[in-house]
């Protein structure tokens, strides 16, 4: 593998470890493009519940992807999603959305579905990917490979600020309720469940800001490539 080869980094985690500002921070940092493949799983699902779609059939939601039309715009900080040529950026980040999003991630179906179309993102310079199977999954081959983890207590806390700081009411206990439920279901499925890459590095982001966790990850990255150990 050249130095100058594009790679990518892969983090994977829980909902609310932090690994979306991550993402975008170590994106910048090394000028990587980024995949928020959660999004992806988000925007399937919000295309099914606009058909009417039961999400406990996995056959009428496969079907209902057939024609998936999404995009991202890029914004100044964020990037805006559409769906169906419509700006769904407040609807995609509800807790409602989410939860509809893990059931259809169950689906082997829904999954082969979107694979080619992360995969369709890692380009010169590099990938910066977060989700649940970047490092198992969608990128096995990722230079870096790294899970974030944090009790689901402080990822609560997290979400709640960020679903507050986005205009969008929430409740602390109802919210650690909804995301143990979700972890549950995203661990345990059959199809790319949540679980560390073997060669991942582990980082425990409960005590730790996102200053830090973004200077670990890099120094470890920078230390690698500087000794050429992959
Ligand atoms: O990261 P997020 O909270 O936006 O993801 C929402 C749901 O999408 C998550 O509960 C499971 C599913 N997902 C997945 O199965 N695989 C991914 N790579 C990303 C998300």
């Amino acid at each position: 593998m050249d130095d100058n080869d594009p790679y990518v980094v892969a983090i994977d985690g829980p909902g609310g470890s932090g690994k979306g500002s991550l993402a975008l921070r170590i994106a910048k940092n090394l000028g990587f493009h980024l995949l928020d493949s959660g999004a992806i799983y988000r925007l399937a699902a919000l295309k099914a519940l606009h058909q009417g779609i039961d999400l406990e059939q996995e056959a009428g939601v496969v079907s209902a992807l057939q024609n998936l039309d999404i995009r991202f715009e890029i914004g100044e900080e964020l990037s805006i999603p559409y769906l169906d040529g419509q700006d769904v950026s407040t609807e995609i980040r509800q807790e409602s959305t989410a939860d509809a999003a893990s059931i259809i991630a169950r689906y082997a179906g829904v999954r082969k579905h979107l694979l080619g179309w992360q995969q369709a993102c890692f380009q010169a310079p590099g990938l910066v990917a977060d989700g649940r199977d970047m490092g198992t999954v969608v990128f096995p081959q990722a230079r870096f490979k790294f899970f974030l983890s944090a009790s689901v207590e402080i990822r609560a806390v997290r979400r709640y600020k960020q679903l507050i700081g986005m205009g969008i009411s929430a409740n602390i206990d109802k919210l650690q309720a909804e995301i143990s439920e979700r972890d549950e279901r995203d661990r345990n499925r059959t199809e790319s469940p949540l679980i560390p890459a073997t060669d991942a590095l582990i980082v425990d982001s409960s005590l730790l800001n996102l200053e830090q966790v973004a200077e670990l990850v890099m120094s470890h990255i920078e230390e690698t490539i500087e000794n050429r150990s992959w």
